[in-house]
């Protein structure tokens, strides 16, 4: 072993997750170190990042709308503080969002999202697809109705990342930049990890928040390791030139033949493109069907957009878990926390995931808010407690 460093936190991966609880942890006077060979990387590099606490409801996860409506409050004054403590823009826009339908199955799908909506108190409006074109003239004139929801917002996810990491430097975070190869237990709690450049990172608490490859550190002990997996998301960026403006003012999205498709208008002209959904473990190649099926569904909804240049194409991996929710807070290792699991509301869940963890690393509990969200509901006693 070549170095020893020590610190309070030491959190592994430094995507946007664990960088918000890296520059949260230190603003509460922890000394805290993040372990990762690229901070700022991650699915944060290609998500779209859309803020669709509301369009993104599902049945069934009316828990997880909790914490997603708590992290969309949260935005407004959370990017303010990272812009004021970095100078950065993040790309923030309250520009909300148009869901549409373009068939009868699709109206039927977009009708029973906006009872669910309404029964959860979530304020959506039904417009015809008249009223959708007068909102946005680039429709399809196909578009047979859509729900209107102001309160979906979006962000630059990659300005959110770079912002993370300019934030915690400035906070005082160290950032070693090497891959966390090992977890280190030492008298029955974490102690730390042993990294790929032979160091040895000592901390009292370690927090886990390597999104989809947080399952795969070696040194887990099997009862705590987190049941997360990679779900591959291909998304595609186009530019819209100057002068073609306005493209799109809000991001509009469909079902289109069971697939979701997004497109994300920044206000710089570059159109983001979102996103195929697809369980192949730790494949990232970006495939012909995969653009094709994005092109194809997105062209149904805007057919203008074959005309802009297509400037990037790029696959991630989400951090799926059993449930669809995160996995938040201590484990039933003493010194090993988890922040991981987001699946697709990684950047929605960042404000309240920083907040969460900061406040449980400092207490030992986590916030009512995130309470249900323990990785303990996947641990040996919730499966024993299920069993009586
Ligand atoms: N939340 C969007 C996605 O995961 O594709």
């Amino acid at each position: 072993m070549s170095r020893t460093r020590t610190s309070d936190v030491l959190v592994v991966g430094g995507g946007i997750i664990g960088l918000v609880t890296a520059w949260r942890a230190a603003q509460r006077g922890l000394g805290t170190t993040v372990v990762d060979p690229e901070p700022g990387g991650g699915a944060a590099r290609v998500a779209a990042g859309m803020l669709a606490a509301v369009t993104e409801l599902h049945h069934g996860e009316q828990t997880l709308l909790g914490l997603n409506l708590a992290s969309a409050r949260r935005y407004p004054d959370f990017a303010a503080e990272l812009t004021e403590a970095t100078g950065l823009d993040l790309g923030y826009r309250r520009c909300g969002t148009l869901a549409v339908a373009l068939d009868a199955d699709d109206r039927a799908h977009l009708r029973e999202l906006h009872a669910l909506q309404a029964q959860s108190g979530l304020e959506s409006e039904w417009l015809t697809g008249r009223e959708c074109r007068r909102l946005e003239p680039m429709l399809a004139p196909g578009v047979r109705g859509g729900l209107r929801v102001d309160g979906d917002h979006q962000i630059d996810p990659r300005r959110l990342a770079d912002a993370l990491v300019v934030a915690c430097e400035r906070a005082g975070v160290v950032l070693h930049r090497a891959w966390a190869e090992r977890l280190s237990v030492v008298g029955g709690r974490a102690a730390g990890v042993v990294t790929g450049d032979g160091t040895a990172l000592e901390a009292g608490q370690v927090v886990l928040a390597a999104g989809s490859l947080s399952g795969r550190l070696a040194g887990v002990p099997e009862d705590v390791r987190p049941p997360v997996r990679p779900v591959k998301g291909q998304v595609l960026r186009l530019t819209v030139p100057a002068g073609y403006a306005p493209f799109l003012s809000r991001t509009v999205r469909a079902v289109v033949r069971g697939s979701q498709v997004y497109l994300v208008p920044r206000e710089n002209g570059e159109l983001v493109v979102g996103a195929t959904s697809e369980e192949l473990g730790w494949d990232t190649a970006v495939t012909a069907g995969g653009v094709y099926e994005l092109l194809r569904d997105a062209h149904e909804l805007v057919p203008g957009i074959t005309e802009l240049p297509l400037t990037e194409t790029r696959a991630g991996l989400r951090p799926g878990s059993p449930d669809n929710a995160p996995l938040l807070g201590p484990t039933a290792l003493e010194g090993l926390l988890l922040a991981t699991g987001h699946y697709r509301n990684g950047v929605l869940l960042t404000p309240v995931t920083g907040d969460a963890l900061a406040h449980a690393l400092a207490t030992g509990e986590l916030p009512d808010e995130a309470r249900p969200f323990t990785p303990r509901r996947f641990g040996a006693d919730a499966l024993s407690e299920q069993l009586v």
